[in-house]
């Protein structure tokens, strides 16, 4: 299928988020299957400002594509002039519009993420300018409105297709619901059956049973997974099999999990520095080490550590005592 002029092979796509989908994250999806990869959320207004730490996170490498690099802003202007800058420093395969983002410090007091939602003249206008601004496709991701009395999202999917979007996420949860209760996965269909653009549903799927339900039960083109890949991205392996051949393949090894740590330290280090990378991985390795036999004294030792190669040192002991 394709996004625009962008050809998605497979059905699985890594969500944005913040904190986790950089390009160490990415590439592991990416080597998982993933068929597209969505970068975590950067701010228009710190591009426009050419904020160095910002225009740092638009660090990505060419076996992440496709890859959709997202904005999240309030106003037109910077909007446009974001998009322009994140295409001349990273040409991505798409740019992403944020309108789904819960948190206060976005969506209310900067009125970006999903405080869009509440006003769809001005989603018009800022997809439009945006299509508009970039020659790569532009999608945009949503949540099912801002509240439980403004349920809007096939309303403002329409619109950002006709303001010319290549295909729309949805995320069926509420602004006030943040990430609580469940994704009601009945507006992903509603929305699959109101445009024509690729629709990519999200919310929910922690395993190959609940990857083929939302497919199989609201029709949309791809499914995006976020916290059910944190520790966890055989899962994309896993769907693909599942949908593709029918087949179960088995979970990771502790000794596949430890050296995933690995691999995801080492692509960190491609573009941290040593402190930050050893501090970044500690969430990370709660997340893979979930199941292995003393888990938890050994996050509590690897917490004391402050350098990759100390962390590594604790793991190499970890993976040998695991085969005495
Ligand atoms: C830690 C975290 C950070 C997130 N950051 C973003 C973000 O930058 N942009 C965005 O559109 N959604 C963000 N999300 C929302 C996810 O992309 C996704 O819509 C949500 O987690 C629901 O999918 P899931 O049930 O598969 O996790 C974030 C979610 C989490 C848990």
């Amino acid at each position: 299928m394709k996004i625009g002029n962008v050809e998605v092979n497979g059905k699985v796509v890594l969500a944005p988020m913040a904190g986790i989908s950089n390009s160490a994250f990415r590439r592991i999806a990416k080597e998982m299957g993933a068929a597209l990869v969505y970068a975590e959320m950067v701010s228009d207004k710190a591009l426009v400002y050419k904020n160095q730490k910002t225009i740092d996170m638009l660090y990505m490498k060419e076996e992440e594509r496709p890859i959709a690099q997202q904005i999240f802003g309030s106003d037109k202007e910077s909007f446009v002039e974001a998009a322009k800058l994140i295409y001349e420093v990273m040409h991505p395969d798409i740019i992403d519009i944020n309108m789904g983002c819960p948190v206060p410090k976005v969506a209310q007091r900067a009125q970006a993420g999903a405080a869009l939602l509440k006003d769809v003249n001005k989603i018009k206008e800022i997809v439009k300018a945006v299509v508009e601004s970039v020659p790569c496709p532009v999608t945009v991701k949503i949540r099912s409105g801002w509240d439980s009395e403004h349920i809007n999202a096939v309303e403002v999917a329409k619109v950002c297709e006709e303001a010319g979007a290549s295909a729309i996420t949805i995320h069926p949860r509420t602004r006030s619901q943040g990430y609580s209760g469940k994704a009601d996965w009945n507006i992903i269909k509603k929305v699959k059956e109101s445009v024509s653009i690729p629709v990519i549903g999200n919310g929910d799927i922690v395993d190959i049973y609940s990857a083929k339900r939302m497919l199989d039960e609201t029709g949309c083109d791809l499914i995006m997974i976020g916290r059910g890949l944190l520790g966890n991205p055989w899962l994309i392996k896993e769907i693909n099999s599942y949908l593709f051949d029918s087949s179960i393949i088995s979970k990771p090894s502790s000794d596949e999990k430890i050296d995933m740590i690995f691999k995801h330290l080492d692509y960190l280090l491609d573009f941290e520095s040593d402190k930050r990378a050893s501090l970044e991985i500690r969430m990370h390795i709660g997340w893979y080490l979930r199941g292995i036999p003393n888990a938890n004294s050994i996050k509590r030792e690897i917490f004391t550590k402050t350098s990759v190669n100390e962390i590594k040192e604790v793991l190499v002991n970890l993976k040998k005592s695991l085969h005495e």
